[in-house]
C-alpha cells in the first residue's frame, strides 16, 4: 500500500487495524489457500474470514505456511447465525481459531443480526431448515442481539486465546446505537456493505460523528456487480486520469472515506493490483461521493432476507 492513504486506523482500544484487508468469501476450496498465500507474499497483513465461508482450514494452512509471525497479522472471523445463544459462542470461537490455526483472533464479529433456530435435535446447526427448505429464524433471539453480545463479551477474558477485539457486522444505526448503550465491551467495528452502488453516506457520517470504525465489504460490488462498478464512467474516468485500474479507485475511495476496506480476489494479478492504493485528489474524491449518492440503480449486492426479515430496514428510512 502506498500513496498518501493511512495504512492503519486506530480503534478505540488504541490498537491499529490495517486499512486494507483481504477477503475470503466465495473463494473456493482448492483456490483460497493459493490466494491467501499470494496476498501475504504481496504484503497484505489483514485477512477477513468467517465460519460460514467454509474455507477457514485452508486459509489457516496458507497463513501458517507463510511463516509470517502471528504478531504481524490481523485475522478477523465471524460468529455464524446458528450459534447466537450466549452458551454457544465460546465453542464456535474456539473451533474457528483452531480451523485458522491462529491461536487467537484479532477481531471476532457477530456476522449478522439474525439468529437461526436450533436444529431438529435441539442442537445448534449452520442452516436449520423446514421441510420446504426455508431457513428457520429464531425471531426472539434475533431481536435479543444484546444477549449474543454478552456471549461475545465473555470471550474477552484476557487469556492467550481470547479475541483481542469483538465487533459486529450488518448492524444498522439503530441496532448499533442500542448495542453501544448496553455494551460492557464496546464493539470495535461494524462491517457493512459499502460500494459505489451502495455508498451509505448516512452510515459513514454517523460513524465519523460518533467515533466508530466501519469496514467496507463488497467494495468492488462482489462477484455479482463488480463488472458494472468497474465499468462505471466516473470510476473509469478517474482511473484513466491517474493511470490506474478502476479497482484501485474503488478501494482507495473507501479508505479515504475512513473505512477499512476488504477486497477479495483469487487472481494473482488482481491481488497485486488491489494492494497498491492511493489518495484521490479532493475533486475526484468529492466526485466519487456525489456520483455514488446519485447512482441510478442503487441496490445492495448482499441481502439474504432469511425468514422474510428485512435485516437492514432502518438503513432505508
Ligand atoms: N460481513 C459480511 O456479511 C460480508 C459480506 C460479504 C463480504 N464480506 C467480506 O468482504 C470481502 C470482500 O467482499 P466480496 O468478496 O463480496 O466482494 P469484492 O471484494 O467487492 O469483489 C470480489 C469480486 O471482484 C473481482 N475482482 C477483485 N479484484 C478485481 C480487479 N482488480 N479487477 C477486476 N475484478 C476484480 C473478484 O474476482 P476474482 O476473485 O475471480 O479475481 C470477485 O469476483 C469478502 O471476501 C468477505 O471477506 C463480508
Amino acid at each position: 500500500m502506498a500513496g498518501g492513504l493511512p495504512t492503519h486506523f486506530k480503534l478505540y482500544t488504541g490498537a491499529l487495524i490495517p486499512s486494507l484487508g483481504f477477503g475470503t468469501w466465495q473463494a473456493a476450496k482448492g483456490q483460497v489457500g493459493n490466494a491467501v498465500a499470494h496476498a501475504l507474499r504481496t504484503g497484505y497483513r489483514h485477512i477477513d474470514c468467517a465460519w460460514d465461508y467454509g474455507n477457514e482450514a485452508e486459509v489457516g494452512a496458507a497463513i501458517r505456511d507463510s511463516g509470517i509471525p502471528r504478531s504481524e497479522l490481523w485475522i478477523t472471523s465471524k460468529l455464524w447465525n446458528g450459534y447466537h445463544r450466549p452458551q454457544d459462542v465460546a465453542e464456535k470461537y474456539h473451533q474457528t481459531t483452531k480451523n485458522l490455526n491462529a491461536g487467537y483472533l484479532d477481531l471476532y464479529l457477530i456476522h449478522w443480526p439474525v439468529a437461526f433456530s436450533l436444529g431438529p435435535d435441539g442442537k445448534p446447526m449452520d442452516y436449520p431448515r423446514d421441510k420446504d427448505g426455508n431457513v428457520l429464524v429464531d425471531y426472539a433471539l434475533t431481536d435479543d442481539y444484546v444477549s449474543t453480545w454478552r456471549g461475545m463479551e465473555q470471550l474477552v477474558d484476557g487469556s492467550e486465546t481470547a479475541p483481542r477485539h469483538i465487533g459486529i457486522s450488518n448492524f444498522n444505526i439503530r441496532k448499533w446505537k442500542h448495542l453501544l448503550s448496553e455494551a460492557k465491551t464496546r464493539p470495535a467495528v461494524n462491517q457493512c456493505e459499502m460500494n459505489f452502488a451502495w455508498p451509505q453516506p448516512e452510515l459513514v457520517k454517523w460513524a465519523k460523528e460518533n467515533g466508530q470504525q466501519l469496514e467496507a465489504y463488497a467494495p468492488l460490488g462482489s462477484g455479482a456487480k463488480s463488472k458494472e462498478l468497474l465499468a462505471d464512467p466516473t470510476v473509469v474516468e478517474i482511473a484513466t486520469k491517474n493511470g490506474v485500474s478502476p479497482s484501485r479507485v474503488l478501494l482507495s475511495w473507501q479508505i479515504q472515506r475512513g473505512n477499512v476496506v476488504l477486497a477479495k480476489s483469487v487472481t494473482p494479478a488482481r491481488i497485486e493490483d488491489n494492494f497498491f492504493l492511493f489518495k484521490l485528489a479532493e475533486e475526484d474524491f468529492q466526485k466519487m461521493e456525489k456520483m455514488s449518492a446519485a447512482y441510478p440503480n442503487k441496490a445492495r449486492v448482499v441481502d439474504p432476507q432469511w425468514g422474510g426479515l428485512d435485516i437492514f430496514q432502518d438503513w432505508k428510512q
